[in-house]
């Protein structure tokens, strides 16, 4: 209780300090020097023209402060803009997409598997003036921040979402790091997550299961074409049955492909109705 009274008591001393430079830096100490630095200028005129006048680039911007404090109008740019010698400094913004890529980040999932994540964020600065008077470093931070997000999200999800379901962790993932470096005068505007690196045990079981799976579909399929066959040897053989000719044309067919095939062994032709006779017989002993 002490000490959150202390810190009050020091608040307001802080604030009063505040107050007090205000006066200096608005007051009639500040309006002296900048008519000193006017006159400067106006002295050493066309000298001082190159100290002067400042050009940034199309996409850069210039965040101008005097004697410390920031220039009422924003940020200053692209173009040509002035600045007073001695009073003013300025600090100059790019404001185009910077890619950064996110090293791989060890995440533990939340079924407890450890994998390798990185990805890559767009991001740029929306507000010069906030990117240099809020944070001592922006992109430093929307970096830093970037990776903690990344383990965040990957640590609230399960393995088989991270694999499947990687458009969506990105969308997320580029939201809450756009509302959190709101601040900051960034604007995340994509994630894209690069790559997913499964442990070297579980990678080797995945693929013995999806291996399993393979070989188990490979005999279902032969299977059914075994099948198939059988009931189409079948349906020859009851053909072949009903008509006497039928076999015998068959059984010429046969010599015929053993001859053209293998042309060095010597076939000799059995009558086809001794066989059919030892058929007939072996049918009526059973
Ligand atoms: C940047 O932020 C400041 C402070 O919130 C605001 O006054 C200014 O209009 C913003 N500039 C742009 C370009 O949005
Ligand atoms: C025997 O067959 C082979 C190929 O199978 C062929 O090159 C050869 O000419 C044939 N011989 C005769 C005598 O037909």
């Amino acid at each position: 209780m002490r000490a959150v009274s202390l810190e009050c008591r020091q608040v307001a001393r802080d604030a009063a300090e505040d107050g007090n430079n205000k006066d200096v830096g608005g007051g009639a100490c500040g309006k002296i020097l900048i008519m000193l630095s006017w006159a400067l200028v106006i002295i050493t005129m066309p000298f001082s023209l190159f100290v002067c006048f400042k050009v940034v680039q199309e996409y850069e911007r210039a965040v101008i402060f005097r004697l410390g404090r920031l220039l009422s109008g924003g940020a200053k740019g692209p173009g040509i803009f002035f600045i007073l010698p001695c009073i003013d400094s300025y600090a100059r913004v790019d404001l185009r997409t910077r890619t950064y890529d996110v090293p791989p980040q060890e995440v533990l999932t939340k079924d407890s598997v450890t994998v390798s994540v990185d990805a890559v964020v767009y991001y740029r600065v929306n507000n010069a003036t906030i990117s240099i008077a809020n944070v001592e470093n922006a992109h430093h931070s929307t970096r830093l921040l970037a990776q903690t997000t990344l383990r965040n999200t990957m640590g609230m999800r399960p393995l088989h979402e991270i694999l499947s379901e990687r458009e969506t962790i990105s969308g997320n993932m580029q939201i809450s790091l756009d509302e959190a470096t709101d601040a900051w005068g960034i604007k995340v505007e994509r994630v894209e997550i690069k790559d997913v690196r499964l442990p070297v045990q579980l990678q080797r079981a995945m693929a013995a299961e999806a291996e399993a799976a393979r070989e188990a579909r490979a005999k279902v399929i032969a299977a059914e074409g075994e099948q198939k066959a059988s009931r189409a040897l079948r349906e020859a053989s009851e053909v072949i049955g009903d008509s006497p000719a039928a076999l015998q044309l068959r059984y010429l067919q046969t010599l015929n492909t053993i001859s053209a095939e293998k042309n060095s062994t010597i076939v000799f032709p059995l009558p086809i109705d001794l066989v059919t006779y030892f058929l007939k017989a072996s049918e009526a002993r059973a």
